[in-house]
């Protein structure tokens, strides 16, 4: 047998051998998220390194409660979830464990991750003032401070200032304004509303369709979701409405992410902090982002996607998302001394 054929066979040994050796590693996933892509990312996961997922879904705020309940006996290796908030929230009850990876690192930007490695943005999104196309011109609106002009009053919809989305944005305002003025901002947008808030993102979009109200702010993804949907009467919705990626004149457009961080607790840290390397992997950023009309974290990853395709490239705000996790709480108080439900 010549030597390359031995190397050949032992090749082909280690191939077989490699996934039975790994046939009882698991990762226990703990997920709000569910898009029709994210078999693929999971299947894709256990095909490279023969590692199971078990996932357990369910809302942001249940799971954050589920796992803080289970404390130390928390089978959970990792925690993926929506909004920096809410991955500050977590991180705020000790859920997380920090983790040091070069390969994280290098990938994501620091301005997408905690500094110490609690939690990681795998991708991005963008919250943005949307409009009626038949009423409204985009000059009128270039930034989040024009939607406080007293032109706009009893036109703009909004949803609760409970919401994370909103206290993030507000987490970013306070941080670029200074409290006093993004008090201002806030109690005046708050006199311009066309009704009380209600709903999500969808509805206000909805309702600046229907003309309820001619004015208001969503994540780009629910705009990309009407858009690209099969029924006929969503898509008109995105049709009626134009969307303005605010601040571009100034610190950028606000920027939210998706993330995920090893559980404190978790029993599979290794296979944790692979699979967290592993959603910063280009094919994996492509089906995490991709899932939900989002954009990759890691730069030079593009998707194939029609709508977020269509916006091009935009000025993005450079602040370090823990700090909208930061000024979480001088938000809410905000928002409550205006009197934005
Ligand atoms: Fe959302």
């Amino acid at each position: 047998m010549s030597a390359f054929s031995r190397v050949l066979l032992l090749a082909a040994a280690l191939a077989t051998a490699a996934p039975a050796v790994a046939q009882d590693k698991v990762l226990n996933l703990y997920s709000s998220r569910h898009y029709q892509t994210d078999e693929a990312l999971y299947a894709n996961f256990t095909k490279l390194t023969g590692i199971k997922i078990n996932r357990i879904e369910a809302g942001e705020d249940a799971l954050i409660e589920r796992i803080r309940s289970e404390g130390a006996r928390s089978p959970a290796d990792v925690l993926v979830t929506v909004d920096a908030g809410r991955l500050w929230r977590a991180e705020q009850a000790g859920l997380f464990q920090p983790v040091k990876s070069a390969a994280l690192e290098a990938r994501i930007p620091a301005s997408l991750r905690e500094a110490a490695g609690h939690w990681f943005g795998f991708s991005m999104r963008a919250r943005l003032i949307a409009f009626n196309k038949a009423k409204v011109k985009p000059e009128e609106l270039r930034s989040y401070e024009d939607l406080a002009d007293p032109k706009w009053k009893g036109r703009v919809c909004m949803r609760s200032s409970s919401n994370i989305y909103n206290l993030s944005l507000m987490g970013a305002l306070i941080d670029h304004l200074g409290e006093t003025k993004a008090e201002s901002w806030a109690r005046a947008v708050r006199g311009n509303l066309a009704r009380d808030p209600k709903g999500g993102d969808t509805d206000q979009l909805k309702a600046v369709a229907a003309g309820e109200c001619d004015v208001t702010i969503s994540n780009q993804y629910y705009y990309a979701r009407l858009a690209r949907s099969a029924k006929a009467d969503e898509r008109l919705v995105a049709e009626r409405v134009g969307v303005v990626f605010p601040n571009q004149a100034s610190w950028g457009t606000h920027i939210n992410i998706s993330g995920a961080g090893v559980l404190k607790h978790a029993p599979n840290r290794d296979a944790a902090i692979r699979f967290l390397e592993y959603l910063a992997s280009d094919e994996a950023q492509r089906y995490f982002a991709d899932g939900n009309n989002e954009w990759p974290v890691v730069a030079q990853v593009k998707v194939d996607n029609p709508v977020l395709n269509a916006f091009g490239e935009f000025r993005r705000d450079a602040l370090n998302v823990a700090v909208l996790g930061r000024n979480q709480p001088a938000s809410q108080k905000l928002y409550d001394r205006v009197a934005w439900k």
